[in-house]
């Protein structure tokens, strides 16, 4: 049995057996209150010197947090206790004594200090809440399209070319010539619908991100599914019920994690279809109108997505942005050229961009034209350019980013707790 099931109330009156660590520890009129986690949940314990004996009682009174420890006892209900249970030790096994300057003893630290430490850090109970949740919202994101019929297909990590832009690509040495750490698996899915019409790949993508902003990463986790035979309209429907698949997913299965971290679930109550929907050129006269120094043409910024979402209940879309400020691979919109077929999904609250999508371009000739436009290397992009010898037809696709979600549906203030090692431009460590 865990922590978890304690805390459901499964074991009340019955004997128990846990195994974990030792969180914080009082003393109270002879009696030991532990605090103690097994990763899936915190209890209290309470030992009495009667119950375990001399000798584990006074090596209890000097075990130190962080103490491995396996205890026994009969749980009982009680409302003083946090969560409502508590266990009465019969027996207690100390696993290892951990040594007394546990660094995040204290309650007040820096970030930075907390990021140094992230290797303890995570044990934290508002941590583990953040990556439970994550993991909720990734297994969610599996379920959808696994139901929906997807393939999931793996995207290769090292790569000749860029997919977003030539200015954030790491390049890696590979045998005496270079390549570079993937920015996104989309090109590869896109061969890869014409053996199976809808795929996704879920993985690591990387993005020198020179600039630090509470939500960049230079190693995200990205969903990128594809499909086949599938224009604009039809690909921001999926999108819609994928992301209301995973918030609804959330609020089952991880309501006691979003009650840790206090997030407020009414505004995640509310995401359900159809999201709004705004074209880019409406959205550059909404931030003029509230007196933002923008002109059309240029890509939107943290500060305009904050203030467009924050107009918005729900998840909104922009749809139809500039051919220039987007990339090269995206389909002219035919109402007006100028623009393509692409949406980014805002995420309400002040959160922004979650999701990156559009129509690809599936005939040889714009593409070739585009991809000269864009001063890309065509050597690098043959292969892409057979998938519009052979067998094209119009496709969409869009890729979610897992940190940019879990942070939107966390609520939290900075992208690096939505991951459990992060990667920014000042730190690879631990
Ligand atoms: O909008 P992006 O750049 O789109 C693509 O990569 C497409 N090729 C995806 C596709 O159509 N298959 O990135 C998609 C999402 C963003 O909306 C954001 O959630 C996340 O990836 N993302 C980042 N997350 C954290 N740190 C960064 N540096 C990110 N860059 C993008
Ligand atoms: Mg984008």
């Amino acid at each position: 049995m865990n922590i978890s099931e304690i805390l459901d109330g499964k074991f009340a009156g019955k004997d128990v057996e846990i195994k974990g660590w030792l969180l914080n520890k009082r003393t109270i009129g002879g009696v030991q209150f532990l605090i103690v986690r097994d990763g899936t949940g915190i209890i209290q314990a309470t030992i009495r010197r009667n119950e375990v004996g001399d000798k584990i009682y006074d090596e209890v009174e000097d075990l130190a947090q962080e103490s491995s420890i396996i205890i026994r006892g009969t749980v009982k209900e009680d409302k003083r206790a946090p969560g409502g249970y508590e266990i009465k030790v019969t027996s207690l096994e100390i696993v290892h004594k951990a040594e007394r300057d546990y660094p995040l003893a204290k309650k007040e630290h820096g970030v930075d200090f907390l990021m140094d430490y992230r290797h303890l850090w995570i044990r934290s109970p508002r941590q583990t809440a953040i990556l439970r949740v994550r993991a909720e919202v990734i297994r969610a994101c599996r379920d959808f399209l696994d139901g929906r019929g997807f393939v999931l297909v793996d995207a290769p990590i090292f790569t000749p070319a860029a997919v977003e832009g030539t200015t954030t690509l790491f390049e890696v040495p590979y045998f005496g010539d270079k390549a570079y750490l993937t920015q996104s698996g989309q090109l590869y899915m896109e061969a890869a619908i014409a053996a199976f019409g809808k795929v996704y790949c879920f993985g690591p993508t990387f993005r020198a991100e020179k600039s630090k902003t509470p939500r960049h990463l230079t190693e995200f986790w990205m969903v990128e599914p594809e499909m086949a035979f599938c224009e604009f309209e039809e690909n921001l429907k999926l999108q819609e019920d994928m992301v209301t698949y995973i918030v609804k997913r959330v609020l089952e299965k991880r309501r006691r994690e979003l009650e840790t971290l206090g997030r407020d679930i009414t505004p995640l109550q509310k995401v359900e279809p159809p999201f709004d929907r705004i074209s880019y050129t409406e959205a550059i006269d909404m931030l003029q109108k509230a007196g933002f120094q923008i002109e059309w043409g240029e890509d939107l910024g943290a500060p305009h997505e904050r203030y467009i979402s924050l107009q918005f209940e729900k998840p909104v879309f922009v749809h139809r942005y500039p051919a220039k400020a987007k990339a090269f691979y995206m389909q002219p919109d035919p109402q007006n050229p100028e623009v393509v077929l692409c949406a980014d999904l805002l995420a309400p609250e002040g959160y922004g961009e979650i999701i990156g999508g559009s129509q690809r371009i599936h005939e040889l000739k714009l593409l070739e034209q585009r991809i000269e436009e864009f001063g890309l290397p065509k050597e690098a992009y043959e292969w892409y350019l057979d998938l519009r010898r052979y067998g094209t037809v119009p496709h969409s696709g869009f890729g979610l980013g897992i940190e940019r979600t879990v942070m939107w549906i966390c609520k939290l203030k900075h992208i690096r707790e939505a991951i459990p090692f992060p990667r920014t431009i000042n730190r690879v460590y631990p």
